[in-house]
């Protein structure tokens, strides 16, 4: 069984990432884990949890006139439909969860425009492929869209359905910028011949090569940090540089090669020491091959090595990005009232603060209990829904007037 961490002596949403200590958190195995502790995000070795309702940004209303000023609104109808009668370049980020193709009728399911029962697979697709055409150019060109998937199985066969669609918006210009697997923690069905499937894509596209992305937001802060004192320094993971001395030292490296790398490993400590990185790693040619490949021909670093006799792999103190592999459990809360798969808050923390700038405008052309209406406005951006079905607009205007009142 995996280990995952979570906070087990704060389990109220009153808390940011920043203000837990790693005191307070504990290794439990994931069969403690409840589906029903409301927006809890086990992320690697990080706990995220939305901010509590009282502790709301303000957002300021000059941003745009998309809203006027509104932080956010819900509008009923199709989707397409909608995003032809909106100006071009309008929203910062679109971030969706598309019904899933022939899952489950939502209320509206005769309304023109309905996705997910198409007749074929293929007019899914094309269906999708067109709507997210219409959003690029509502999106301005540093925008972002984070589409997530869920596939299909048809006569026992795989369809691939996320890929499918990811593909079409590739060929329709989209830029794709990461394919981040949603892991649920727990396995769905039953099946005797295969495996359960416990993910889903969740695919980032970008509409021009230079977008908006705050990396240092959304950075995961080193644990360890370095051991400092007078006469050693001692990196995070505890590495001192006594045993590189001694490998240059012995190494078939020239004369001046040898100066070099140990005026390098100097500085790198130095480095170390004054906090402008946590961590590093020396490669010394003839002790350590190049991390991903030894052939010079492709890899830079195997070059280094044979040319300069060594190369250093730093880690900043920021801390590193976070992998694309989300463990994140499911939220049932606002399942229970409707019939719409939700997806949980705290799945859209990374590409809120990543990549939409504060008090801009994120929208959701499939916004169902209006997940991400009420994940932007609790991180300071704007938010707007659209969706086919007048049940889940209410549900949607129900659950924001709890977090703005
Ligand atoms: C998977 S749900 C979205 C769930 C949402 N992410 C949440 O967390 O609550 C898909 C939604 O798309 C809506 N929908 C289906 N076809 C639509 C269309 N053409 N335009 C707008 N909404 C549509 C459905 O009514 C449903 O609420």
């Amino acid at each position: 069984m995996n280990d995952v961490l979570i906070n087990t002596k704060q389990l109220s949403l009153d808390i940011l990432s920043d203000d837990l200590e790693m005191k307070d958190v504990e290794k439990v195995s994931t069969s403690h884990v409840s589906t029903k502790r409301e927006s809890i995000g086990i992320m690697q070795q990080n706990i995220f949890l939305m901010p509590k309702i009282a502790t709301l940004p303000k957002v300021d209303d000059n941003h745009s006139d998309l809203l006027g000023d509104k932080i956010f609104d819900f509008v009923l109808g199709d989707c397409l439909t909608i995003l032809m009668s909106m100006p071009k370049d309008s929203v910062d980020c679109i971030i969706t969860s598309p019904p899933y193709w022939a899952m489950r009728r939502y209320d509206n399911a005769d309304a023109i425009g309905e996705v997910g029962n198409e007749k074929s697979s293929a007019e899914y697709i094309e269906k999708l492929a067109k709507i997210f055409n219409e959003a690029k150019r509502v999106l301005k060109s540093t925008g972002s869209l984070w589409l997530n998937l869920g596939d299909k199985y048809e006569n026992k066969e795989m369809l691939g359905l996320p890929w499918r669609v990811a593909i079409s918006l590739m060929d329709n210009g989209w830029i794709m910028r990461n394919d981040v697997i949603w892991s649920q923690l727990k396995g769905t069905q039953s099946c005797k011949d295969r495996l359960r499937d416990s993910y889903e894509h969740f695919f980032h596209f970008v509409k021009s090569k230079k977008y908006y992305y705050d990396a240092d937001a959304i950075r995961v802060k080193p644990i360890k940090k370095p051991t400092i004192t007078e006469n050693s320094t001692i990196s995070a993971t505890g590495v001192s540089g006594v045993k590189y001395k001694k490998q240059i030292a012995e190494s078939d490296l020239s004369p001046e090669e040898k100066n070099n790398a140990i005026k390098a490993l100097e500085e790198t400590l130095e480095e170390v020491r004054s906090g402008l990185i946590n961590d590093f790693r020396m490669s010394i040619r003839g002790y350590q091959r190049a991390w991903h490949s030894n052939d010079s021909a492709v890899s830079g670093r195997a070059r280094e090595l044979e040319q300069r006799g060594f190369y250093i792999m730093k880690m900043g103190a920021k801390g590193a990005l976070p992998t694309d592999i989300w463990n994140i459990v499911t939220e049932d809360t606002w399942r229970t009232d409707s019939h719409c798969a939700v997806y949980p808050e705290e799945l859209l923390r990374i590409p809120i603060l990543a990549t939409c700038p504060k008090n801009g405008i994120i929208l959701d052309p499939f916004s169902g209990t209006g997940t991400t209406v009420a994940a932007a406005l609790k991180l300071g951006r704007k938010g707007m829904g659209i969706d086919l079905s007048q049940e889940y607009i209410n549900v949607s205007r129900q659950r924001i007037s709890k977090i703005i009142q």
